[in-house]
C-alpha cells in the first residue's frame, strides 16, 4: 500500500517507518527535519504548514493511508499558542488532504494526556481510564491533542470513502531509550522507573515505539476494523512500576484516592481493551523484558 507519513523523523516515526518499509508498503515520509530514512523509504523535507509543500507531497507520495505523527510532541516545549497553532493547524491540514486525494484511511497521533490529568482539580470519574471517560485537558498541548480528536470526527462526518481515527500513545519509548538514551523528558528510562514522581507525571504509562507502530500499522491495514471517527488509547498493558499504583497513585495524585483500589491487581492506569478487541493490538513489549539486566 502506498503510505504517507508525517513526522517520520520523529522519535514514534522512525519506527513507523521501518514496520511499514518491513511489511511491504511503500512509504513516503515528510518531515521539517531531515533524516536518513529506512531501506526502501522516500524522504521528502517539507513543512506541511506550507500549503504548497504539502500539495507536492500528496501529489508524489499518491497515497492510500496517511499516518500523521508530525507536530510538537510535549508539553510545554513551545509557547502555547504556537503549540495550539502548529498542532491544530497541522492536523486539519493534513487530514482534509488525505481525504482530498482519496486516501482509504487516515490516522492521527493524539495524547492520554487530553484526560487532563496533573492539575489538583482532576478528579477522575473511574479508573482505569477508557475511552468514553470524559476529556477535560488544561495545558495547551492537551487541548491541541483534544481538538485533534475533533478534528478527526469532524472530518468523518464528511466522508464515507476515507476511515479516520485518532490513537492515544502513551509515553513513546524508542528501542533506544531502552538502552539508555536520554528520553524526552532528559532523564533515562531507568531513572524514571525507579522514581515514582517521574512517571506519575504520565501516571505510569508507556507505549514500546515498535508496539505502537505496529497498532498504526495495523489501523491502515484493516480500516474494516475501525470506527470511523473512533479514538483508542494505545498504551503497555501495565504501568511502567515495580508492582501495583493503587498506593502510588492515591499519594501523588490524592485526587484520585477514591478509585485507586482499582488498580490494585498491578492493571495500568489507562485501559488498552479497545484497541486489543477492536482492532487486534497485542502490546508485546513491557518495561520488565525491555529493560532485563538493566536495572538492579
Ligand atoms: N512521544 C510521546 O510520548 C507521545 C505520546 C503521545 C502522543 N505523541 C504524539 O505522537 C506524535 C509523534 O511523537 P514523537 O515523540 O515521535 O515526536 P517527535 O518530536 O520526535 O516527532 C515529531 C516530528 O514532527 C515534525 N514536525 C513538526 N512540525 C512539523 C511541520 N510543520 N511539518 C513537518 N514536520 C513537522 C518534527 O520535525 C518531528 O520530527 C506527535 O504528534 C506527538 O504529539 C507522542
Amino acid at each position: 500500500m502506498r503510505v504517507l507519513v508525517t513526522g517520520g523523523s520523529g522519535r514514534l516515526g522512525r519506527s513507523v517507518l521501518s514496520i511499514l518499509a518491513d511489511r511491504g508498503h511503500q512509504v513516503t515520509s515528510v518531515d521539517i527535519a531531515p533524516t536518513t530514512p529506512p531501506a526502501g523509504v522516500s524522504a521528502l523535507t517539507a513543512d506541511l504548514l506550507d500549503s504548497t509543500a504539502l500539495q507536492e507531497a500528496f501529489a508524489h507520495a499518491a497515497p492510500e493511508a496517511v499516518i500523521h505523527l508530525a507536530g510538537i510532541a510535549v508539553p510545554f516545549a513551545r509557547p502555547d499558542v504556537e503549540t495550539l497553532q502548529v498542532n491544530t493547524g497541522l492536523a486539519w491540514a493534513v487530514l482534509a488532504a488525505a481525504i482530498e486525494h482519496r486516501a482509504h484511511s487516515a490516522v492521527a497521533a493524539s495524547s492520554p494526556t487530553v484526560y487532563g490529568y496533573n492539575t489538583p482539580s482532576w478528579v477522575p470519574d473511574y479508573l482505569p481510564l477508557d475511552e468514553e471517560h470524559p476529556i477535560r485537558p488544561w495545558h495547551a498541548y492537551g487541548l491541541s491533542k483534544a481538538i485533534i480528536e475533533q478534528t478527526v470526527q469532524a472530518l468523518a462526518r464528511t466522508t464515507d470513502t476515507c476511515v479516520l481515527s485518532a490513537l492515544r500513545p502513551g509515553y513513546v519509548v524508542a528501542p533506544e531509550e531502552w538502552a539508555g538514551a536520554p528520553t524526552q523528558q532528559g532523564h533515562t528510562l531507568a531513572e524514571r522507573l525507579a522514581d515514582p514522581a517521574l512517571a506519575a507525571t504520565s501516571l505510569f504509562n508507556y507505549v514500546d515505539a515498535r508496539d505502537a507502530a505496529e497498532l498504526f500499522a495495523l489501523v491502515i491495514e484493516h480500516p474494516e476494523r475501525v470506527h470511523h471517527g473512533g479514538i483508542y488509547n494505545a498504551v503497555a498493558d501495565d504501568p511502567l512500576a515495580h508492582g501495583p499504583v493503587d498506593a502510588t497513585m492515591a499519594r501523588l495524585h490524592p485526587t484520585t484516592a477514591p478509585h485507586s483500589t482499582a488498580l490494585a491487581d498491578g492493571r495500568a492506569v489507562f485501559s488498552n481493551e479497545r484497541a486489543r478487541t477492536e482492532l487486534g493490538w497485542t502490546p508485546t513489549r513491557t518495561w520488565r523484558t525491555q529493560l532485563e539486566g538493566r536495572i538492579g
